[in-house]
């Protein structure tokens, strides 16, 4: 089992959609085990995006981020990290999959509703910036037997 970290960044607050993400993940099977929601702080969404420091549009990424509540969770399941980038879709809502979160609700790449870990580093890395490990939870989903094969 994988972990990965998803946000439903402020865009998907104001608009109303964090059931809407949040069902999506649920239905795919996958786990919240961590949640919060928070105005996150200038010096973790710098760590967070610390990738794209050198970017023209860091800027106006970490002022958007941080500009109001934004949904914190950590995600758990089998490819979680990759699924999870699936059903995001891609970064630019105009390539983005039909049936993906940015392909269904989306149209620009600075208002793409959510985030998700790109890889096992970064899902680590972003996991420890925004959780304590006593904040993950540890349950079995009911319908898991469902779910996985084995
Ligand atoms: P995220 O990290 O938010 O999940 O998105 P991502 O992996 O699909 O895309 P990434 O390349 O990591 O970019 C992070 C966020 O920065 C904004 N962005 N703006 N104006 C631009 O060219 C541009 N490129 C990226 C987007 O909000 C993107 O999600
Ligand atoms: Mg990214």
């Amino acid at each position: 089992m994988e972990r990965t970290y998803v946000m439903v960044k402020p865009d998907g607050v104001q608009r109303g959609i964090i059931g809407e993400v949040i069902s999506r993940i649920e239905r795919r099977g996958l786990k919240v085990v961590a949640m919060r929601m928070n105005t996150m702080s200038l010096d973790s969404a710098k760590k967070h995006y610390a990738e794209h420091a050198q970017k023209p549009f860091f800027n106006s990424l970490i002022s958007f981020i941080t500009s109001g509540p934004s949904v914190s969770m950590v995600v758990e399941g089998k490819n979680a990290i990759s699924v999870m980038r699936a059903v995001n879709g891609a970064t630019n809502p105009v390539n983005a999959a039909t049936g993906s979160i940015r392909g269904d609700l989306a149209l620009d790449t600075g208002r793409n509703i959510v985030h998700a870990s790109d890889s096992p580093e970064s899902a680590t890395r972003e996991i420890t910036i925004h959780f304590k490990e006593s904040e993950i939870t540890g349950y079995t989903r009911a319908d898991e037997a469902c779910i996985y094969e084995n």
